[in-house]
């Protein structure tokens, strides 16, 4: 799969509230959605929304009672009545959704990079879209022992140094980062180098990382040696989170595409 055109103006944005450093101290914060066109989707698939880092909380007027959600608990119902509407999709086909990791924020919102449950999120997205392929980012865990295998619906792909043929596209997806082993969503550098060249040696169609190459620019943040693997191996396209870009988009001449979507939203479309 291929990325033919990346819009940089946003179709849509939602209000959230991004956490402060201190009681007190959160904000009101706005997440693009944009769109770009891809050369060709799955037969029967319409839309593929592909999202990482939502890190934040809904307002309190958005709330329903108890403690605000998490922006990646109410964001996929929106994107279903509001966004997808006006690309044309409508609610009878088939959306996928990939997710790059980082879906957490504390209830206070007095603290960034807060680490906690993310399974919510993912069933929010579950229920919103066909099917779904993602990776954890570092701050996610999935319930108690934080150690602990998501328990996803069937139609939930977690993807931990694997891949999973979906709708007809081969998703391979490394989450985590690099880091002290003994940590969750960490591998030593070695482990994580040698996990990427597997997966890239099958030639999946997507890629899915949390932390991923670096991009084309110096503001966009990221690891040299990943992006000198992938161009080496000839991998397409890449989608990753973790760092944010205000420029989302890379492409080399060896065909490597990176789309960053953290803190963002891209529906993909043909
Ligand atoms: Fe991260």
């Amino acid at each position: 799969m291929k990325i033919i055109e990346f819009q940089t103006s946003a179709i849509a944005e939602f209000p959230f509230l991004n956490a402060g450093r201190g009681p007190g101290q959160f904000y009101e914060d706005r997440i693009p959605v944009h769109r770009a066109r891809v050369d060709r989707l799955p037969d029967g698939v319409a839309a593929i929304v592909a999202t990482a880092d939502l890190q934040g909380r809904e307002r309190f007027q958005e709330s329903v009672g108890g403690s605000l959600r998490l922006l990646g608990e109410v964001l996929p119902q929106r994107l279903v009545s509001e966004v997808l509407p006006s690309l044309g999709i409508r609610g009878s086909q088939q959306v996928g959704v990939f997710l790059a990791g980082d879906f957490y924020t504390v209830p206070a919102l007095d603290q960034r990079g807060g680490t906690g449950d993310v399974t919510s999120v993912w069933q929010a997205f579950a229920e919103s879209f066909t099917w779904g392929a993602g990776v954890a980012g570092n701050h996610d865990t999935f319930g108690d022992p934080p150690q602990r295998r998501p328990r996803l619906p069937s139609w939930m792909h977690y993807l931990d140094g694997d891949s999973v043929n979906v709708a007809g596209l081969r998703v391979a997806g490394l989450g985590g980062i690099i880091g002290r082993a003994n940590r969750i969503n960490r591998r030593s550098e070695e482990d994580y180098l040698a996990t990427l060249k597997r997966l890239i040696e099958a030639r999946p169609d997507v890629l899915l990382m949390h932390d991923g190459p670096d991009g084309s620019q110096t503001a966009q943040r990221g690891l040299p040696r990943i992006r000198e693997l992938l161009i080496e191996s000839g991998m397409g396209l890449v989608i990753r989170g973790h760092a944010h870009w205000d420029q989302p988009f890379a492409e080399f001449p060896s065909g490597l595409q990176v789309l960053n979507v953290d803190g963002r939203v891209v529906v993909l479309t043909t």
